[in-house]
């Protein structure tokens, strides 16, 4: 099959181009200075010029706190330029492939959360988010969204690097230990959606929602623990509550997703978080790429 890559240099448009050429596609990249998709006539210029069969869009505004001062900004990305890619996949007959996140939940469960419970973002990334994703099911694109959490690469920035950067520069560090959720390797997530590609029959001509993570769980001081002691960085992490780490959008306290429909349909088994978190470490060994 053709495959387009929207938003190309981001975490996991990386990881697309990373893993290309272990698959039998055909895949082109476009980042944000040759396609800004939130301009219509750019992206049916782009999607007319070849013909893909499938559009993944990777591209997304995803800075959690600066949304809430950018709420245009964030709807244009994440909610506009989706109806722009859904018209455009309409018109064209292709499938597209899109992303969304664990934040469309208020994270009020104390247990995994499926493609099936109530969704209530509570802030303006996760509601525009939300806002993408009913674009799409609304609509008769052929499709599949992937909602995830957490993700993490070589690539771009994430919460790896910037711990990383802090715990190097200071000698003690508070992290957050009352928002539970799971790390994912962005890698991860970018062979998923190869299986799906393989696996398309599973969910063409519908507008399929699943859910997909690395297993397990971890609070984001449990994750920086992990990272400190995988970079040999001697800073004190001390655990505190949300509240005494005031920031501007309110983010869950469990954001868990339960992986079985997407295990169950596509056969397939999710790594854990730790196994995959040592793999791009061993990875890391061999690439020299971190920071
Ligand atoms: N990161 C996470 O922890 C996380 C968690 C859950 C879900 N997700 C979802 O997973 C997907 C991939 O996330 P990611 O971490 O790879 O995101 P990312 O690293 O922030 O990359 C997003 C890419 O989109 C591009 N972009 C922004 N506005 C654009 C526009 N108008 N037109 C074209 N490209 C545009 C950005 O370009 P510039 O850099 O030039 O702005 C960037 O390259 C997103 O849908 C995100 O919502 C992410």
């Amino acid at each position: 099959m053709k495959i387009l890559v929207i938003g190309s240099q981001g975490q996991l448009g990386n990881e697309f181009q990373a893993i290309q050429s272990s698959s039998s596609h055909d895949f082109s990249f476009v980042d944000q200075d040759n396609l800004n998709i939130t301009k219509e006539a750019e992206v049916q210029n782009y999607i007319q010029k070849a013909s893909f069969d499938v559009v993944i869009n990777c591209a997304a505004y995803t800075a959690v706190d600066d949304a809430e001062e950018d709420e245009d900004l964030a709807f244009a990305v994440n909610e506009k330029a989706v109806k722009h890619l859904v018209n455009a996949c309409i018109k064209h007959r292709m499938k597209l492939i899109h992303f969304s996140t664990d934040y469309v939940f208020d994270g009020q469960h104390h247990k995994p959360y499926t493609e099936k419970d109530k969704v209530k973002p509570l802030g303006v990334y996760g509601k525009s988010k939300r806002a993408g994703e009913e674009v799409i099911l609304k609509s008769n694109v052929s499709s599949l969204i992937l909602r995830t959490s957490w993700l993490y690469s070589h690539y771009g920035q994430n919460f790896m690097k910037s711990m990383i950067r802090l715990g190097r520069e200071r000698e003690q560090l508070q992290i957050v230990f009352d928002q539970v959720g799971t790390p994912t390797h962005a890698r991860d997530l970018a062979q998923a959606t190869l299986t799906c590609l393989d696996q398309h029959k599973i969910w063409e001509n519908q507008q399929k929602l699943y859910h997909f993570s690395n297993e397990g769980v971890s609070s984001w001081f449990d994750f920086a623990k992990a990272i400190f002691d995988k970079e040999h960085i001697d800073c004190r992490v001390q655990p505190i509550l949300s509240k005494e780490y005031p920031t501007k959008a309110q983010r869950p306290h469990y954001s868990v997703l339960d992986k079985s429909q997407f295990k169950s349909d596509f056969k397939v088994e999710i790594p854990h978080w730790l196994d995959s978190f040592r793999n791009y470490y061993q990875e890391s060994l061999t690439t020299a790429k971190i920071l």
